[in-house]
């Protein structure tokens, strides 16, 4: 038996929707947001890089500095929290490194026992290039578990590409960090006037979309 319910995963994914209008009232509790932190750490990522970084915001006048390069988006400072998922804007030999050596400290073996795993990881994602496209498709990845998790959770959200990515680097000063802006999501309560809450959701059927071989 599945630990959920598939039915009330659906339930819950059908229960999502893309919130225009947060309640800025209802704030996420601490242990909630918690396990949502921890959602997006346990993430996949290519070769457990985990070549990201996730910039969590709750300080109003950030936020509104924010929202000034979001189409003026309301959700930006309305909702409870603010994620702002970034990727490497390089892979470094440094990069792998940092890697390799968590896992010789979580696996209790030596860094050196992974020499071969490292220059396997080195020569395919060819360390030092600008792999800040490859880096954004992993954030989006943790984006996905983020809303998942949230649906499960009951905690509304929305992903957000509508912002200018490069003002929010200078803003957040992620460029020399080494990280670029990849996606934002914003998550709290749906305002009980968001009219959007009520709209059908579209999507074609399944057997439009699931190709079976
Ligand atoms: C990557 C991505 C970027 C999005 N950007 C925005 C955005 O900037 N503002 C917004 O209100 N909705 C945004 N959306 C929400 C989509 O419009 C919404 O997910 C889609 O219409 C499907 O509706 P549903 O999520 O309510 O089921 C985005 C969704 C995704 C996945």
């Amino acid at each position: 038996m599945a630990v959920v319910p598939a039915s009330n995963v659906l339930d819950q994914l059908r229960w999502r929707y893309a919130v225009k209008k947060f309640d800025s009232s209802k704030k996420i509790p601490a242990e909630t947001w918690a396990a949502l932190e921890h959602a997006i750490v346990l993430s996949p990522s290519s070769y457990g890089l985990q070549l990201w970084k996730f910039v969590v915001i709750t300080d109003p006048a950030l936020r509104e500095k924010l929202k000034a390069v979001s189409w003026g988006q309301t959700q930006i400072t309305d909702a409870s929290h603010l994620v702002v998922f970034c990727g490497r804007t390089g892979v470094t030999e440094a990069d792998l490194d940092r890697h390799i050596g968590r896992m010789a400290q979580v696996r209790g073996v030596s860094a050196d026992s992974l020499a071969d795993y490292k220059k396997m990881m080195m020569g395919t994602t060819r360390a030092g290039f600008p792999a800040v496209e490859w880096t954004a498709r992993q954030a989006y990845i943790a984006l996905g578990v983020f809303l998942t998790s949230a649906a499960l959770l009951g905690v509304d959200a929305c992903p957000m590409e509508g912002f200018e990515n490069e003002k929010y680097d200078v803003i957040l000063g992620l460029k020399e960090q080494g990280y670029a802006s990849a996606v934002v999501a914003t998550a709290g309560y749906r305002a009980t006037d968001d009219k959007y809450a009520e709209a059908a959701k579209v999507r074609f059927d399944v057997n439009d979309v699931i190709d079976r071989r």
